[in-house]
């Protein structure tokens, strides 16, 4: 019993002590505001920075303002926003560590509904690369982006600006 007691009181100091640890390195000037996190965080430029250099190589020198260049290649047909619609091709965000062929109502081929895999940056890669071999039978209409510089940066943009989380 007494045992149990004490070892249970270690638990609440400790669960105390994580409690107090943020909200004390916080700058006394922070606004009380402030969410600790917001429900569709705006990263800011260098929270982009900081992301980007957590990825692995080679994206980890990718050159987000390329890939947004080279994303105009993609958006006439997918949005990548938390909660974009779906046009011609299925909304992007959180395309990272999603299983193929599964985002909400979205009608796709039997070919990426088959596919079973899911989504990381080199299954991306191969798929940019030429989606109809990487994928026999699928229709996203999209010759393919040979420069393989270009997929690099597309593909570090995407991770930073579809919700990616570091370790996914
Ligand atoms: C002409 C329209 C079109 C363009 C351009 C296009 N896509 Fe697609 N995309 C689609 C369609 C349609 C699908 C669904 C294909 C299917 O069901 O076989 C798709 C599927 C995908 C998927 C699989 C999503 C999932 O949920 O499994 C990814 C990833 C993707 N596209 C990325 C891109 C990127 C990145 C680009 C730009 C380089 C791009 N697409 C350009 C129409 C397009």
């Amino acid at each position: 019993m007494r045992h149990a007691f004490v070892v249970s009181g270690i638990v609440v100091l400790a669960a105390l002590a994580a409690a107090c640890g943020p909200t004390s390195s916080e700058p006394a000037s922070a606004p009380a505001s402030a969410p600790a996190t917001p429900p569709a965080p705006q990263m800011t430029d260098a929270e982009k920075a900081a992301l980007l250099a957590t990825l692995p190589a080679p994206y980890n020198t990718g050159d987000l303002a390329a890939g947004k260049q080279a994303f105009a290649l993609c958006q006439s047909c997918h949005t990548i926003t938390d909660g974009g619609p779906d046009k011609t091709g299925p909304n992007l965000h959180g395309v990272f560590g999603r299983v193929a062929g599964t985002h909400g109502t979205f009608k796709y081929s039997d070919a990426l509904k088959a596919a079973g895999f899911t989504w990381d940056a080199e299954k991306l890669d191969a798929w940019l690369a030429n989606p109809k071999t990487f994928l026999p039978g699928n229709r996203m209409t999209f010759v393919g982006l040979k420069d393989e510089t270009k997929r690099r940066d597309l593909i570090a943009y995407l991770k930073v600006e579809t919700g990616y989380k570091p370790g996914e």
